[in-house]
């Protein structure tokens, strides 16, 4: 299983667990994570969430051997369920990046309420020399948290940062010897036990309440387009260019 969830002392643990594959994410572990959310959200015993990944890597994004087999049937993309679960959640999430995040790596990030870096993670946002567009309202969020410029090198780019950058500009919390994020991510977690829950969940959703809509609406116009441009020519080509090994030939284009 490439997911891994258990349950301890008040935190629900999701672990990114695909290291073969520096943790790229298939539909079924989307759906998992969906699922391990939605049981948290519910669970009483659970009083917040933690999200981590394998020494060195936190996720290389979305499975791109799953992008290019992307039925092109209308059906709902298996990332949605993970976001609608993410952005569903009330109870507090807390990420230990415990090394590279791209793509979705990184714009899940925006939706924690805790981030937590590994002195040794770069993050990246390469949706564009993929052929693509941002997606979960990074759209939104980024040029929110750092302004037009700095997020034009690091979505129009897709300039890797890092941890530092990831807390100058708001994403992160800290960051933490790669020995100690994971640890430390989880402390942060369990001082939820002794706190109120129900003042606690009503407090996140009231942080939130000001821009969920525009989250949501953002969301649906990205993944329309992003649906659009899997199938595209130049998205095709950097597919096959990534499975080669090779730089991508966008000069046809
Ligand atoms: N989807 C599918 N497979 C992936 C993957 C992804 N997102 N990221 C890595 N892999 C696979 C590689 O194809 C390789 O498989 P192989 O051993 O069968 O050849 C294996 O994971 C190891 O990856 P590799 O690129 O050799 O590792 P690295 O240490 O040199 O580089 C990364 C690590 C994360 C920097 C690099 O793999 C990478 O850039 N991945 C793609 C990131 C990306 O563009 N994600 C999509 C964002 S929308």
């Amino acid at each position: 299983m490439s997911i891994k969830t258990a349950t301890f002392n008040g935190v629900a643990t999701i672990e990114i667990a695909r290291p073969e594959k520096k943790n790229a994410i298939t539909s079924a572990m989307y759906h998992a994570m969906a699922a391990a959310l939605d049981a948290a959200a519910t669970d009483p015993k659970v009083r917040a969430v933690l999200i981590t990944g394998q020494p060195g890597i936190f996720t290389s994004g979305n499975d791109i051997e799953d992008f290019m087999q992307r039925p092109a049937d209308g059906a709902e993309p298996p990332a949605i369920a993970f976001m609608r679960a993410m952005l569903g959640c009330d109870k507090p999430i807390i990420a230990a990046v415990t090394g590279a995040a791209i793509g979705i790596g990184t714009t899940l990030l925006l939706h924690c309420d805790f981030v937590y870096v590994s002195d040794e993670a770069r993050l990246a946002m390469p949706f564009v020399s993929l052929g693509l567009v941002p997606e979960f309202a990074s759209s939104l969020g980024v040029p929110e948290l750092m302004g037009n410029v700095r997020a034009a090198e690091k979505i129009l780019l897709g300039d890797p940062f890092t941890g530092a950058d990831a807390v100058e500009c708001g994403i992160a919390n800290a960051v933490l010897p790669a020995s100690e994020v994971v640890a430390h991510a989880r402390r942060v977690a369990e001082r939820f036990n002794g706190l109120p829950p129900g003042a606690v969940q009503e407090s996140k959703r009231l942080l939130r309440r000001a821009r969920i809509q525009a989250v949501h609406e953002t969301i649906a116009v990205e993944s329309e387009i992003f649906a659009r441009r899997l199938r595209s020519p130049e998205a095709q080509e950097a597919f096959s260019a990534f499975f080669q090994k090779r730089a991508p030939d966008f000069s046809k284009f």
